[in-house]
C-alpha cells in the first residue's frame, strides 16, 4: 500500500491514498471522502484542490518555474516557435522537421473561415469590445463544423483542435478590422502563422503589407508565452464546459468569456491603462500607497499571481522583448520607464515583499503590444488567440482520460432550511 493520509473527524478515522506526480506536491485522493464520511471538502477558489491529472504544463510558483511538457518556458520562448510549441503541447514531444512542416501546413490550410461566419460581425456595433465579438464568433463556429464534433473520435478531436488554432488569428484580425471599419483580409498561405495574423490585422487590400521580422518574432514569442498555463480559470472553464460532452468550439467560447475578466487575461489591458494613468514616475508612490490601502479597491494590475510567489518567468522574457521591439522599431515610450520604476519601487516595498507580489506576464505585454500598434482592447484577444492551443490540448487530454467525469462541485449550504410556502395574500 502506498502513502496514506489519515483524517480523523469525530469518532471516525479514515485513510486516503496519497498520489505522487512526477514532480510537485503530492495530492490526497479524496474521491471517496463523501461516501466514507458524509462530508465534503470546502475550498472556494480551489486554492488547495487538484482538479485533474495532467502531463502538459508544470508550474513551481515558489521558484518561478514554468515547464511545457518538461521544457522551460525561457528556452521555448528564445529558441522555439509558436507552431512548434503548439505541436509540443498537443502531442507531448517536440516534432521532427517533417512533422513540424506537416503540422504548420495543416494549420495554414485551416485558416479560412466559412464566408457566412463573417456575416456575424455585422451584427455587432462597431464599438463593441473585441472580446465580446470573440465570445460570439468563436461560439458561432460550433454551428459550422458538424463534420468534426464526435468528441469520442480522436480524429474528430484533432480536426476541431486544428480548426480552432488555425481560425483564431483570422477571427481576431476580423474583430479588429471591424472595429476600425476596414475590410477583412483573407489569410495568405505563404506567410507564417504569426506573419499571417499581423498581415490580416494591419494590412489593407490596397497595398502590399511589409512584415517587420523583429515584430513577427516578438509577436510569435508573445504567443508562446501565453500558450498554456496549467489549470488556470479559463482552462478550468474549458474543461468544466467540456466535461458535459459539449461542442469544443462552444467550450473555447466559454474559456474566452472567463479570460476576459481583469483578474485574468483582462489584466494586460488594465495594466497598460494603469501605467498610462500613473503617467510619470513621480506619481508612482501615490499609486503604491493606494494599492496597499485596504479601503481602496485599487490593485497594481500586472502584479501578483495565484501560483507564482516569485518573479513570473514569462515576465522576464516579456521585459527583454520590450527592449528588442523598441530597438527594432526605433521607438521609446515613457510608459516603459514608468513600468520599470514601478517594478523597482514595488519590489522594495515591505507590503509587496511580504505578500510575495511580483510582476506577472501581463505587466509588460501591453507595452509591446501597444508599440506594435494594437489598441488596448485587443490585448486580451491576443491572449485568447495564443491560449486556444492550451485550451484544446487540455480539452483533448481531459476527454482521453478514463477517469474523466462531468465536473460537478458541491457546496456548503447556508440558506434557509425547509419551510412551507405561504400564498401571497397571507405574507
Ligand atoms: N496589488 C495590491 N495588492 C495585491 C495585489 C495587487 N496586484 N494582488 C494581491 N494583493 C494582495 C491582496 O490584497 C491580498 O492581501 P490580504 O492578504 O491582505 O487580503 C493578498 O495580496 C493576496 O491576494 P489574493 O487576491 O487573495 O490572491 P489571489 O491568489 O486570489 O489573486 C490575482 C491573484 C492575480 C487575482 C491578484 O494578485 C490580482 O488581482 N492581481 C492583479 C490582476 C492581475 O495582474 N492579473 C493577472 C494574473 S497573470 C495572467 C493570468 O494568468 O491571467
Amino acid at each position: 500500500m502506498g502513502d496514506q493520509a489519515k483524517l480523523s473527524a469525530g469518532e471516525t478515522v479514515t485513510n486516503f491514498p496519497v498520489l505522487k506526480g512526477s514532480v510537485g506536491p503530492d495530492v490526497i485522493d479524496i474521491r471517496k471522502l463523501y461516501g466514507q464520511t458524509g462530508m465534503f471538502t470546502f475550498d472556494p477558489g480551489f486554492t488547495s484542490t487538484g482538479s485533474c491529472e495532467s502531463a502538459l504544463t508544470y508550474i513551481d510558483g515558489e521558484e518561478g518555474i514554468l515547464l511545457h511538457r518538461g521544457y522551460p518556458i525561457g528556452q521555448l520562448a528564445e529558441q522555439s516557435s509558436f507552431m512548434e510549441v503548439s505541436y509540443l503541447l498537443l502531442n507531448g514531444e517536440l516534432p521532427g522537421k517533417g512533422e513540424l512542416d506537416e503540422f504548420s501546413s495543416t494549420i495554414t490550410r485551416h485558416t479560412m473561415v466559412h464566408e457566412q461566419l463573417l456575416q456575424f460581425y455585422r451584427g455587432f456595433r462597431r464599438d463593441a469590445h473585441p472580446m465580446a465579438v470573440m465570445c460570439g464568433v468563436v461560439g458561432a463556429l460550433s454551428a459550422f463544423y458538424h463534420d468534426s464534433t464526435d468528441i469520442a473520435d480522436p480524429e474528430h478531436r484533432k480536426i476541431s483542435s486544428h480548426r480552432l488554432i488555425a481560425k483564431m488569428p483570422t477571427l481576431a484580425a476580423a474583430a479588429y478590422k471591424y472595429s476600425i471599419g476596414q475590410p477583412f483580409l483573407y489569410p495568405d498561405n505563404s506567410l507564417s502563422y504569426t506573419g499571417n495574423f499581423l498581415r490580416m490585422t494591419f494590412g489593407v487590400p490596397a497595398e502590399e503589407y511589409e512584415l517587420h521580422p523583429a515584430v513577427e518574432q516578438a509577436m510569435d514569442r508573445i504567443f508562446i508565452l501565453h500558450a498554456d498555463h496549467e489549470q488556470n480559470a479559463s482552462t478550468s472553464t474549458v474543461r468544466l464546459a467540456g466535461s458535459s460532452g459539449a461542442n469544443p468550439f462552444a467550450c473555447v467560447a466559454a474559456g474566452i468569456a472567463c479570460l476576459w475578466g481583469p483578474a485574468h487575461g483582462g489584466a494586460n489591458e488594465a495594466a497598460l491603462n494603469m501605467l498610462r494613468e500613473i503617467g510619470t514616475p513621480d506619481k508612482i508612490p501615490h499609486f503604491i500607497e493606494r494599492a496597499k490601502d485596504k479601503n481602496d479597491p485599487f490593485r497594481l494590475m500586472g502584479f501578483g499571481h495565484r501560483v507564482y510567489k516569485n518573479y513570473d518567468p514569462r515576465a522576464t522574457v516579456m521585459q527583454k522583448t520590450v527592449r528588442e521591439v523598441f530597438d527594432a522599431l526605433k521607438v521609446t515610450n515613457p510608459v516603459f520607464e514608468t513600468a520599470l520604476r514601478l517594478e523597482e519601487l514595488a519590489l522594495n516595498d515591505e507590503y509587496f515583499i511580504e505578500k510575495k507580489l511580483f510582476p506577472n506576464v501581463d505587466f509588460y505585454s501591453g507595452i509591446i503590444l501597444s508599440a506594435i500598434g494594437f489598441p488596448t482592447t485587443m490585448f486580451t484577444v491576443l491572449f485568447a488567440l495564443a491560449r486556444t492551443v492550451g485550451w484544446v490540448a487540455q480539452w483533448n487530454e481531459m476527454i482521453s482520460d478514463p477517469a474523466q467525469k462531468i465536473g460537478r462541485p458541491r457546496q456548503l449550504y447556508t440558506g434557509p432550511v425547509k419551510r412551507d410556502y405561504t400564498p401571497i395574500g397571507k405574507r
